[in-house]
């Protein structure tokens, strides 16, 4: 049943108008945004969450928005267990992960799946802000790479990293290190054959230095929040990077990944560099 169903006699009219449709679940633990007017319901909602979905374990809030070195979001719990940690499984991985501590979005689960797809056989990659190592263990369990390399400097999500990487026993190609990307990309003296750069936004004051890495006739995958026909502004940031460095664009796609405001996207270029 679903969520506003279940709560028609318990919330007014305006109320279930208020409410949010969708809720992300990561592992057993389903994260809503309350609006400001629902607050006084809260509890009444996350206990039905936990009535109608059996797996959800807790129920937690989203209490701010994504920010801050990390792109963390500040969660509290309105309903079930008293914990932020759990284990989630993604295209054969299982990861650990606190989301209030870590970044992470599910709802780019078919962008990994895709990129994966995207690895041809025997590729040596590159994940730069590697987050709690979802890419470079979704790839490594669903490609052909021969070895894969993430960077990322919060602490936290480098050691679940780490975690996950210990306890998938069959995943031996992958390697991650603790630090900024500027400070660790150029003490690992090799290029690779891809780089993902899935940082939005930010991203591309690493463009540079993601190139001073990438092999000739090497793939990068530069994700960038982008309005509606404005795609080309993206690429042409790729473009100014390869000038910069003496490299070349030989051809790109753009790929939309998800939204981030009303015409605005989560793309992915896609860019093939000499
Ligand atoms: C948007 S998140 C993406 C995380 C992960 N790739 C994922 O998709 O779940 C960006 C990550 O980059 C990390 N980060 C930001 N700047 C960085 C830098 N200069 N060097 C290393 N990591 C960085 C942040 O801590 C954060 O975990």
């Amino acid at each position: 049943m679903k969520l506003k169903d279940r709560l028609n006699d318990l919330l007014s009219e305006d109320e279930l108008n208020l409410l949010v449709r969708a809720y992300d679940v990561v592992g057993d633990i389903a994260i809503i945004i309350i609006p400001p007017e629902l607050e006084k319901k809260e509890k009444i909602i996350g206990d039905t969450i936990l009535e109608i979905r059996k797996n959800i374990k807790v129920v937690a809030k989203r209490h701010g928005n994504y920010g801050g070195e990390f792109r963390t979001i500040p969660l509290k719990i309105i309903a079930g267990e008293n914990r932020k940690e759990t284990e989630y499984k993604e295209h054969g991985v299982r990861f650990f992960l606190n989301p209030e501590k870590v970044y992470f979005s599910v709802r780019s689960s078919n962008e990994r799946k895709r990129l994966a797809s995207c690895v041809k056989p025997g590729e040596d990659v590159l994940i730069m802000f590697s987050g709690i190592g979802v890419f470079p263990l979704v790839i490594a369990k669903n490609s052909p790479a021969r070895e894969i390399v993430g960077i990322e400097k919060n602490q936290v999500a480098h050691a679940y990293a780490m975690k996950s990487l210990k306890s998938n026993k069959k995943i031996k190609n992958v390697t991650f290190f603790e630090g900024d990307v500027v400070a660790i990309m150029p003490t690992l003296s090799r290029k690779f054959d891809r780089i993902a750069m899935p940082l939005p936004k930010t991203g591309e004051m690493y463009l540079e230095l993601a190139l001073s890495c990438l092999k000739k006739g090497g793939w990068l995958h530069f994700y960038d929040f982008q309005k509606e026909g404005a795609f080309n502004d993206s690429i042409e940031k790729i473009k100014i990077a390869c000038q910069k460095t003496s490299r070349a664009l030989i051809q790109s796609k753009v790929l939309i990944s998800g939204h981030s405001a009303p015409k605005t996207y989560r793309i992915c270029v896609d860019a093939h560099i000499s």
